[in-house]
């Protein structure tokens, strides 16, 4: 049975915006992505929205919803009551494109800047051996979609803009972790982690980890343990000297 929903959707681009206020129609089993798309068709043809798969598998649909950080595809609008006031924002801490879409570019200069897999020197490719323990490790870290939501949500950049310089944000620093638990990774990350990432910054608020639409426990299996493993190679004297005599 259909129903008329309010809506409350930010129109504008960098040069500032503002709320704009829509009935839309909504029929069952929709979500939020479908009303964003009647809009379009009906009255808003030139709304900017970003999306792709429309299954929670691409990432390129996410922005926030009544203030919290969702995937627009994924937010059902059964979660909300029929005379509820749905208001839709483009992520706050990323610059403004157009309406809900964001230059997301931040996130790709902080994918570059960390050291890429480094397998041992030779070894061919087929040749890889590994432990399916070690594997399952960081296979949790593979399923990320890369909607920024967690970057979108970090405290430590969301309000403050001079801390992006010096911050990689959780989903950069989960990448290092992961490649720091990859059994035949060489490389050694935790000081870049530290010193360029920006890891400290991180005081485990998990904020990361409630809004992750892949529910990957970013904090607890990520970046608690990346902070172990740097706090280990500064302060344990022992593990000092064995990097020291041999690197890892
Ligand atoms: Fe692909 Fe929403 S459209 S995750």
């Amino acid at each position: 049975m259909g129903y008329d929903a309010r809506f409350r959707v930010w129109r504008g681009d960098i040069d500032g915006g503002g709320l704009e206020d829509f009935t839309v129609l909504v029929n069952e089993g929709e979500v939020v992505l479908d009303i964003i798309h009647r809009l379009q068709a009906t009255q808003a043809p030139d709304l900017a929205v970003r999306w792709n798969c429309k299954a929670g598998k691409c990432g390129s649909c996410s922005a926030e919803v009544n203030g919290r950080p969702r995937l627009l595809c994924m937010t059902r609008m059964s979660t909300f009551t029929a005379d509820e006031v749905i208001t839709v924002t483009p992520m706050r801490t990323f610059p403004i494109i157009k309406d809900l879409v964001t230059d997301v570019s931040f996130n790709y200069e902080k994918a570059r800047e960390i050291p890429s897999f480094t397998p041992p020197a030779g070894l061919e490719p087929g040749a890889y051996r590994m432990k399916q323990v070690d594997v399952e490790r960081s296979q949790e870290f593979r399923k990320c979609i890369e909607c920024f939501l967690c970057q979108n949500t970090c405290h430590v950049v969301r309000d403050h803009e001079d801390n992006k310089q010096a911050f990689a944000g959780p989903r950069y620093l989960m990448r290092v972790a992961e490649l720091e638990m990859h059994p035949l990774d060489t490389a050694d990350r935790r000081e870049m982690a530290q010193e360029e990432a920006g890891l400290s910054y991180c005081n485990i608020t998990k904020c990361c980890t409630e809004v992750c639409p892949e529910h990957i426990k970013i904090t607890d299996n990520a970046l608690i343990p990346l902070k172990e493993r740097v706090v280990d190679r500064k302060y344990d004297p022992i593990v000092w000297l064995g990097n020291k005599l041999f690197r890892r």
